[in-house]
């Protein structure tokens, strides 16, 4: 969210455009009955919202869900972790792109050093919300010379930092392939230094590949979506705050369930919308992106919308 358009005076959405938090669990039960069983609050940032914990506990209550997690950049993480454990969030991941300073105040665009992320990954941690994620992405002038810092930082803690190739989402973040590091270049550079070999996937369509240091200090991940896309793997759903149905982070639009739903839609009806438009998606994107003739046009939604 660039400063210079998101500064002070920005109007952001009026409340009457997002979903209440019973909005939000009735969707998400709805989701969970077409066959969702994971869910991650992300953004955005999710630690802004009111009564987060609140929306974690009402979340929880459904039935079927083996995962709740949430993605966030750390700053208020401190003072929420141990509320959010005790609603009965599972665990976080932590967006943190380099402990050195000034790429990391370059790179979150607001200044910030990381001090005060790290702070929020202690106090996760103490709480408990584990197994906990860093998610660093990789640009190769900003923060690729500083990885190996951040490696040997959560190397033998709990921590598993996960390496995302930097992607094309949206419009407004000037990407350009020359900033896109590929994970195998990476992967190699942190193998010159601590031998890994890689490991098995978690599960069918898990994003990350996984790889462990030979010498048993853990392990770390790397997500390839620009050198190698996943599209034909990818099982993910993704809900906006103001209650859009997306099925493809490089969307251009998304399916409204809101007006239908405050309209009086029930259950049935609502469920059939979720299925016909999960079953008709043909979105792959990752893996067309190479043969746009001319770069890609289209007015794809923001990052900061479609939450990772
Ligand atoms: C959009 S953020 C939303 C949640 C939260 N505000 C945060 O900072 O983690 C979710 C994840 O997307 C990652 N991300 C943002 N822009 C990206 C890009 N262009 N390519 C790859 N990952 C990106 C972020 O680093 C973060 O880990």
């Amino acid at each position: 969210m660039p400063v210079e358009v998101y500064g002070e005076d920005y109007q952001f959405s009026p409340k009457s455009e997002i979903l209440t938090f019973e909005e939000i669990k009735r969707l998400i039960a709805l989701f969970q009955r077409a066959g969702t069983e994971k869910v991650r609050i992300t953004g955005g940032e999710p630690l802004i919202r009111k009564n987060i914990s609140g929306l974690v506990a009402s979340l929880v209550d459904i039935p079927g869900l083996n995962d709740l997690t949430l993605t966030t950049n750390g700053w208020f993480l401190a003072q929420h972790a141990a509320d959010l454990k005790k609603a009965g969030l599972n665990r976080v991941t932590v967006s943190l792109d380099s402990l050195d300073s000034k790429i990391f105040a370059q790179m979150n665009g607001r200044g910030f050093g990381p001090k005060k992320v790290l702070q929020g990954i202690e106090a996760a941690l103490a709480a408990g919300l584990t197994p906990l994620k860093v998610n660093a992405v990789v640009k190769r002038s900003e923060n690729f010379d500083s990885l190996l810092d951040l490696v040997a930082y959560f190397r033998a803690t709990e921590v598993i930092v996960r390496f995302i190739e930097y992607m094309d989402v949206g419009n407004r973040n000037g990407w350009v392939m020359d900033e896109v590091v590929p994970s195998a270049e990476l992967v190699e550079r942190i193998d010159r230094r601590w031998p890994l070999e890689p490991m098995e996937a978690n599960y069918r369509g898990e994003v990350a590949s996984r790889y462990r240091f030979l010498d048993g200090q853990g392990e770390i991940g790397v997500i390839s979506s620009i050198t190698q896309p996943f599209c034909g793997d990818c099982v993910r759903a993704r809900l906006t705050t103001d209650g859009r149905f997306i099925t493809c982070l490089f969307a251009e639009t998304g399916l409204n369930l809101r007006d239908p739903m405050r309209a009086g839609a029930g259950d049935d009806e609502l469920s059939g919308l979720i299925e016909s438009c999960w079953s008709n998606r043909e979105d792959r994107y990752s893996e067309l992106r190479a043969s746009v003739p001319g770069g890609d046009s289209r007015r794809k939604i923001e990052m900061y919308q479609v939450g990772g």
